[in-house]
């Protein structure tokens, strides 16, 4: 098939090389010249990913037999729903079924209105005055988030990002003020307290095909401190669980993710694609903290490095509303860990220079994945966004960890990366925390 990649990052990057490794033709667009999904390409469109005529227009020209989409904007922007207008199947749900993205009240009311487990307490607002008398009337821990999209960079939490009251004020003034996160108003939440992981599951719309749960690492800096990013780096295990979950955590994230489909059909908004749950783990059991619509970046990484079988049919049956198949896994332990600009988080140097070597990576085990960078003339510049992903597999997290960091020798440039995950004191700070959570130390 010739198949198009929306998306030039990381997670488009290894889903390009897993469906050119299962014989199709690749075409890709993306707003960055990514130099490794460049290379696996037979054609590469360098424009916005969310003008969806000027994509549809290109797919129609070559051709096209199936899109699949990487990131959340062009979902948000309708591409899907022009895209199959065209009679191109495309793997990625319509703009209404992405609100469960797109619009984070949207996702929590659909919850609440089918009776599915997981919400934390919460509000919606689309004013300011209403919000702030909510703030000044709780006394609970907060967290205030745009509903709209933000890159993963707009949710604020008391205690962190937000040291006081009067910080979370602040905020939702701003949100308002600047219209932050396309203007869709503030929902504010109780602040969770726990474990995150990250569950992803493709559907048609009725059946879903799980992959193993990987967790991230949201903030920049090392022992989970510094501003919230896009995630700076993931791991897996070989069992599909983490250090700090048990089999029925699985299955309550998985009842949510099941229900939270079947609502979206009845509302006439069928999702067909990857659903991607972030859920925590607290010790009132599992909740539920976002969806996405997408794959997951970094998370999609570690569970394609270890899926078996032909990724295409998969992706084309599920994008067909007729998903057949089944996944399988190899029972490895992935960790991926991203290298970003410095200053990333608050103010990333864009346009400086990075060297790579990729000889030398590929001679220590570890996968390298390009991500938001410019490639013009051999020179290799960093953008605002996260720069590449090394990935490495093996029986155990530490042993990956260490590919990477033997990796990442080769690497030079003004980046930096998170060195403590999967590392075997971050596995066992994790395991000590389950044992907490479940209400055992
Ligand atoms: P989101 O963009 O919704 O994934 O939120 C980004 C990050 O903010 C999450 O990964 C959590 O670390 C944190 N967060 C979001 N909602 C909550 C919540 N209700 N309680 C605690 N932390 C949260
Ligand atoms: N890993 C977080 C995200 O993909 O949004």
């Amino acid at each position: 098939m010739r198949i198009l990649v929306i998306g030039g990052g990381c997670r488009e990057h290894i889903i390009a090389e897993r469906l050119k490794s299962d014989g199709n033709a690749i075409y890709s667009l993306m707003k960055n010249r990514n130099p490794g999904i460049e290379r696996l390409s037979k054609d590469a469109l360098i424009a916005p990913e969310t003008d969806v005529d000027r994509v549809v227009s290109y797919a129609v020209g070559q051709k096209i037999d199936f899109a699949v989409i990487g990131p959340e904007d062009p979902l948000e922007a309708g591409l899907s729903d022009s895209l199959r207008g065209k009679g191109i199947t495309c793997f990625g749900p319509g703009r209404d079924a992405a609100d469960i993205e797109s619009q984070k009240s949207y996702a929590r009311m659909l919850l609440e209105k089918y009776g599915i487990p997981g919400n934390p307490e919460y509000a919606i607002f689309d004013s300011t005055e209403d919000a702030l008398k909510y703030i000044d009337r709780s006394d609970m821990e907060l967290v205030v988030k745009p509903s709209g999209l933000t890159g993963g960079k707009g949710v604020k939490v008391m205690g962190e990002q937000l040291k006081s009251r009067e910080d979370a004020r602040d905020y939702v003034k701003e949100i308002f003020q600047h219209g932050i996160g396309h203007g869709h108003g503030v929902v504010i939440e109780e602040k969770l307290k726990g474990e995150e992981f990250s569950l992803q599951a493709i559907t048609d719309g009725r059946r879903l095909l799980p992959f193993p749960i990987a967790q991230d690492h949201k903030r920049a800096f090392e022992g989970d401190t510094g501003p919230n990013t896009g995630g700076m780096g993931s791991y897996s295990m070989p069992d599909g669980l983490l250090p700090f979950l048990k089999e029925n955590d699985r299955e309550s994230a998985m009842y949510i993710m099941q229900r939270t489909v079947a609502a979206l059909g009845m509302e006439n908004r069928e999702f067909r694609g990857v659903l991607y749950g972030g859920f925590m783990l607290t010790r009132e059991g599992v909740k539920l903290i976002e969806f996405n619509a997408r794959f997951a970046d970094p998370e999609s990484m570690n569970v394609i490095a270890v899926a078996r079988g032909n990724m295409t049919d998969v992706l084309y049956s599920a994008a067909e509303g007729r998903l057949s198949g089944k996944l399988e896994f190899e029972k490895m332990s992935t960790v991926c860990r991203y290298y970003v600009p410095h200053g990333y988080g608050e103010k990333p140097l864009k346009g400086s220079e990075i060297k790579v070597d990729e000889k030398g990576i590929g001679g220590t085990g570890a996968r390298l994945y390009y991500g938001s960078v410019n490639s013009e003339g051999g020179k290799l510049t960093t953008t605002t966004s996260r720069s590449f992903a090394l990935l490495a597999k093996s029986k155990q997290p530490w042993d990956a960890s260490a590919m990477i960091e033997r990796a990442g020798q080769f690497i030079s440039g003004l980046v930096y990366t998170r060195k403590d995950i999967g590392t075997r004191e971050e596995m066992e700070r994790k395991r000590i925390a389950g044992l907490a959570l479940h209400g055992v130390a």
